[in-house]
């Protein structure tokens, strides 16, 4: 679709996929199998069309679940959607609230991260065979891409759904939930929510040259408040289950914005602060 400056169509990656399920949503969907310089994905791509835009579905653990936060391969999924054209990605993510103010079953479109995960791979700048050559010190703020965020927020907005429209993540390593300790440290330093998963997806979109934003779910209180109930996964299932429609209607509907949006002129920024931030090529 790239004509220049004006993209004829944009070219959607949606990571999660829960939720995206509803029979006719995704119009002639085609699994492809996709193999990078990185690996593999964490499943097939489901390839299609959601009312009239090109869209590729990745389910971001696997279809069957597979793969726990410090397992994804995170840079061959967001290598994967770039290799078949995506131009954004919009993710889903379920996250345990640090704020009294973000409720259980609200919506929140991140604005920032904290990173606590060690040891994943974040950057395909690694000398990596078929990757790309250089050192990449590519600058974090913002973090997510403010067009993105901006159609996900119209979609909420309109929708009348219960919804923060900024928001700073801790990203922790997991599996294991935080403690009450780190829960409380994590509200000292500024969080809102914590998740296992936006780092260090966000980073490589973002390396990637692409348009990321994501909706975060909130499913509990983590274990800071006193007044709730500690967080346990069938919570945090039954809480993703109830209100995982909510989070695929605002992507849905901002796959619409961003598509009748002429002006791509900021994809060009992107992928130029990226050339930017890029030393050591030869
Ligand atoms: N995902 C959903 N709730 C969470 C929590 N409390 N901590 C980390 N990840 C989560």
């Amino acid at each position: 679709c790239d004509l220049g400056h004006i993209y004829a169509c944009a070219n959607i990656g949606i990571i999660g996929g829960s939720g995206f399920d509803e029979p006719g949503l995704f119009e002639n969907p085609v699994e492809r199998v996709v193999t990078t310089p990185f690996g593999n994905p964490s499943d097939v791509l489901l390839e299609g069309v959601i009312k009239g835009v090109p869209c590729v579905i990745l389910a971001r653990h696997g279809r069957k679940h597979q793969y726990q936060p410090s397992d994804v391969n995170y840079r061959a999924n967001i290598w994967a959607l770039k290799e078949v054209g995506c131009t954004h990605v919009l993710a889903t993510t379920a996250t345990g609230s640090l704020h009294e103010n973000y409720e259980p079953g609200s919506l929140v479109i991140i604005d920032d991260f904290i990173d606590r995960t060690w040891g994943r791979k974040c950057t395909f700048y690694d000398r990596t065979e078929g990757g790309p050559m250089g050192v990449c010190h590519l600058p974090m703020s913002p973090a997510f891409c403010a067009v993105a965020r901006n159609a996900l927020s119209t979609a909420a907005r309109a929708r009348k759904y219960s919804c923060h429209h900024s928001g700073t993540v801790v990203t922790i390593q997991g599996p294991r939930f935080s403690s009450r300790a780190e829960s409380l440290m994590h509200r000292q330093w500024g969080g809102h929510l914590v998740n296992m998963t936006t780092v260090p997806e966000v980073v490589l979109a973002k390396e990637a040259g692409l348009s990321y934003a994501a909706v975060a779910l909130v499913t509990d209180y983590d274990c800071w408040n006193e007044n709730e109930k500690s967080v346990c996964v069938s919570d945090v299932l039954e809480a993703f289950g109830k209100n995982v429609k909510k989070a695929a209607d605002v992507i849905i509907d901002a796959i619409q914005i961003i598509a009748a949006t002429t002006d791509h002129s900021y994809l060009d920024s992107h992928k130029e602060l990226v050339a930017s931030s890029i030393m050591l090529k030869e």
